[in-house]
């Protein structure tokens, strides 16, 4: 841990380009067909290694001076001045770096087990002897180098000592000539990226099913590679697979089920290890639009297909605002409801909750989102946990922008304020001037799990839109389209951001700077004292029927709740006073039904009350839906509220006991703590 390293080589050549220090990047700008070609970025790769290579030899040997000197020491400081710590990975890129993966492995359900090889192929610095893995509770079975056309030669590793977060180094033993190694390995049942379905377990009943979690820092546990943000791979997969089931990746995918259960998949476009996915069920595709669709098991496939019916229209309007979508197809697999996140971004398969299936489409913000971290994530990413706000926030702005694109600012308002709210509440829970509450973190020596909050989404959208309001929309659209293709492909500092923003939209003028104020932004806790919350009309007729229920209006007397979305509920019921009584709550759930509701955002707002209140017709629903659903986001707030008296503790343990089961290992170990239990996987 700890190791000091230097940015990613890729963006150190952007940033070279950027100050026109070197040409070879005019002959790439001005050759913009051939630039999407994986070969030629290879290429460039290539060469920017030995520029880089060729430097550093340069630079050790010769201090005498040469017409170029100034140059070469400006370059130089430029470099050293770029070094980047990742605390969560052991690798060292700039030593050894794995540019490409072919991944061969079978999923065995019975045993669960992936196992199998990972090829991968270096590229090093003259003189490295080693190239360092991360991995976390799995097996490695023996590292060899291909030899002549029929043999291996095994080569030395070395596993370090294993860390309970990070895990282990794997280092291999290097040699001049070596190009290409092969890892076999094999997980084991606990990984904990891997959730091993039980048919019971999902919409079918009859078949297993498995998907995988990769980020933050969970990659390592199922696959050995070199797990920070800031290094890039391509990669090929065979995964092989009981015969009824379809695999799918982060990747080009099969459509249909095939009889001998191979799937090969290619990604061509270097993408870091957090974005690495596998998912394997009884699943079947519908198409969309022309490059989008929907995959899910049978019985799920149609609601899919209803809910997500505007896809291609968010990502064209995404091209619209932000340029070309990068990754070819665009398609959403809807997972069984134990899936720990609402959306994961994994590239060209954006893995969803069905908890977001509302039947209304009330809840598709959350794939406007997933298709924005095409750009402001798996397009430009964050170069370590400590940078997340620039993959969230971003990401969090631009599906705003896409909502307002297809739906209008008033129902953006409402997005931004439900937002607000959540920022609110985290900060009040980890207390407003808390370090967790800047958006550059710094989660040294600890689970970046830890400070992935609504400060990074919420906090770093705000300062986006503080800076649309003052440079005008036209302005920063331009600058955002800008910055997504001069650093495509590459990773961003908090520091980098700060000073692209200087370059390009300050450019020396002090009172632009004073009142973009990006230094308090960034690095000072909670909001700036002049931030001013968002305000939503649609809002505020809300809470004038509520404030005339709390007067003693009866529920069904309210007006207007006829017209009301999903959004406006919402409001309405997290706006509720803490403590209602029998009455009271029996008046709303009559009326408004919450308890039965269809919408899972509404229930679980909901049940937070019936919680708190003691509303025992609420018990059953609330349990049904704490033993189906494994979304950490309803699941925290949930079980927090149980336990916050001895007596609802109980209960929440005796849920959790028979839930738990059925949760994945990110759920778990949040509500573990939550409950304060101390139990291993
Ligand atoms: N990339 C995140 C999910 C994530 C973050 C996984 C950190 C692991 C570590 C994803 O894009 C996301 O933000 N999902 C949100 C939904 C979104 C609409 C705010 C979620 O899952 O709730
Ligand atoms: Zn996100």
């Amino acid at each position: 841990m700890g190791t000091r390293r230097l940015l990613p080589w890729t963006l150190v050549l952007r940033r070279l380009r950027d100050r026109r220090k070197i040409s070879i990047f005019t002959f790439r700008n001005s050759t913009n067909d051939m630039r999407s070609s994986p070969h030629f970025r290879r290429c460039l790769r290539l060469i920017g290694l030995w520029f880089l290579a060729g430097f550093a030899v340069a630079c050790s040997k010769d201090s005498s001076p040469t017409p170029n000197r100034n140059r070469m020491n400006d370059t130089q400081e430029f470099i050293t001045s770029m070094k980047i710590v990742d605390p969560h990975s052991f690798a060292r890129p700039y030593e050894a770096l794995a540019t490409h993966l072919d991944l061969d492995i079978t999923v065995d359900f019975a045993n669960k087990r992936i196992s199998g090889r990972a090829s991968y192929d270096v590229r090093k610095e003259e003189g490295a002897t080693q190239i360092i893995f991360d991995t976390r509770g799995i097996n490695i079975l023996g590292v060899t180098t291909p030899g002549d056309s029929t043999s291996e030669d095994s080569l030395l590793f070395l596993m370090g000592d294993a860390d309970p977060v990070l895990g282990q180094a794997l280092s291999v033993q290097l040699t001049p000539e070596i190009e290409r190694i092969h890892i076999d390995f094999s997980t084991r049942p606990g990984a904990a990226a891997l959730q091993w379905l039980d048919p019971v377990q999902t919409a079918g009943k009859q078949h297993p099913f498995l998907f995988t979690q990769s980020q933050a820092i969970l990659a390592r546990t199922w696959l050995p590679c070199q797990d920070g943000p800031g290094m890039r791979f391509t990669y090929n997969a065979t995964v092989r697979v009981p015969k009824d089931l379809l695999a799918l990746m982060s990747a080009s995918n099969p459509t249909e089920i095939n009889a001998e259960g191979i799937y090969k998949f290619e990604m061509n476009q270097p993408i870091p290890a957090y974005l690495m996915a596998l998912s394997v069920g009884d699943l079947r595709f519908k198409a969309i639009g022309p490059r989008t669709g929907v995959y899910a098991e049978p019985s799920v496939l149609d609601k899919g297909v209803y809910e997500f019916a505007d896809m291609e229209k968010m990502l064209v309007a995404a091209e619209e605002l932000y340029g070309p979508y990068s990754w070819e197809r665009y398609d959403v697999i809807v997972l069984p409801p134990s899936f720990p996140f609402g959306g994961m971004e994994n590239p060209r398969l954006t893995f969803a909750t069905p908890t977001i299936l509302a039947g209304d489409r009330s809840l598709t913000s959350l794939i406007a989102h997933e298709l924005a971290h095409s750009w402001s994530g798996n397009l430009v990413t964050n170069a370590t946990w400590n940078d997340f706000w620039l993959n969230e926030g971003f990401t969090v702005y631009f599906e705003r922008r896409i909502m307002e694109k297809l739906y209008g600012e008033s129902y953006v308002r409402m997005l931004s304020l439900l937002g607000y709210q959540d920022l609110q509440a985290t900060l009040s829970e980890i207390g407003p001037s808390a370090d967790d509450t800047k958006l550059k973190l710094n989660l040294k020596g600890r689970d970046p799990d830890d400070g992935m909050t609504d400060v990074a989404y919420e906090k770093g959208n705000f300062l986006l839109a503080n800076i649309e309001k003052t440079v005008g929309r036209e302005r920063f659209d331009a600058f955002l389209k800008q910055y997504f293709s001069t650093y495509a492909f590459g990773t961003m500092t908090t520091e980098s951001f700060v000073d692209y923003v200087d370059q390009e939209l300050v450019k020396g003028d002090e009172e632009l700077r004073a009142r973009l104020n990006l230094q308090g932004w960034v690095y000072a806790p909670g909001l700036p004292a002049d931030f001013v919350p968002p305000e939503s009309d649609r809002f505020s007729r809300v809470d004038a029927q509520r404030t005339a229920w709390e007067g003693g209006t009866a529920a069904a007397e309210l007006s207007g709740t006829a017209e009301w979305t999903t959004h406006e509920w919402l409001h309405f019921i997290r706006k509720l006073p803490r403590e209602m009584s029998a009455p009271q709550m029996a008046d709303l759930d009559a009326a408004f039904g919450f308890t039965q509701s269809g919408n899972s955002e509404i229930q679980a707002a909901w049940f937070e009350h019936v919680i708190r209140n003691g509303y025992s017709s609420g018990y059953a629903a609330l349990e049904s839906f704490l033993l189906r659903v494994g979304r950490r986001k309803f699941l925290k707030p949930l079980y927090s509220a149980l336990a916050e008296t001895p007596a609802g503790k109980e209960r929440g343990l005796a849920i959790y006991q028979k839930a738990r089961p059925n949760y994945h290992s990110v759920s778990v170990g949040t509500i573990d703590e939550i409950l304060n239990l101390k139990m291993s996987n």
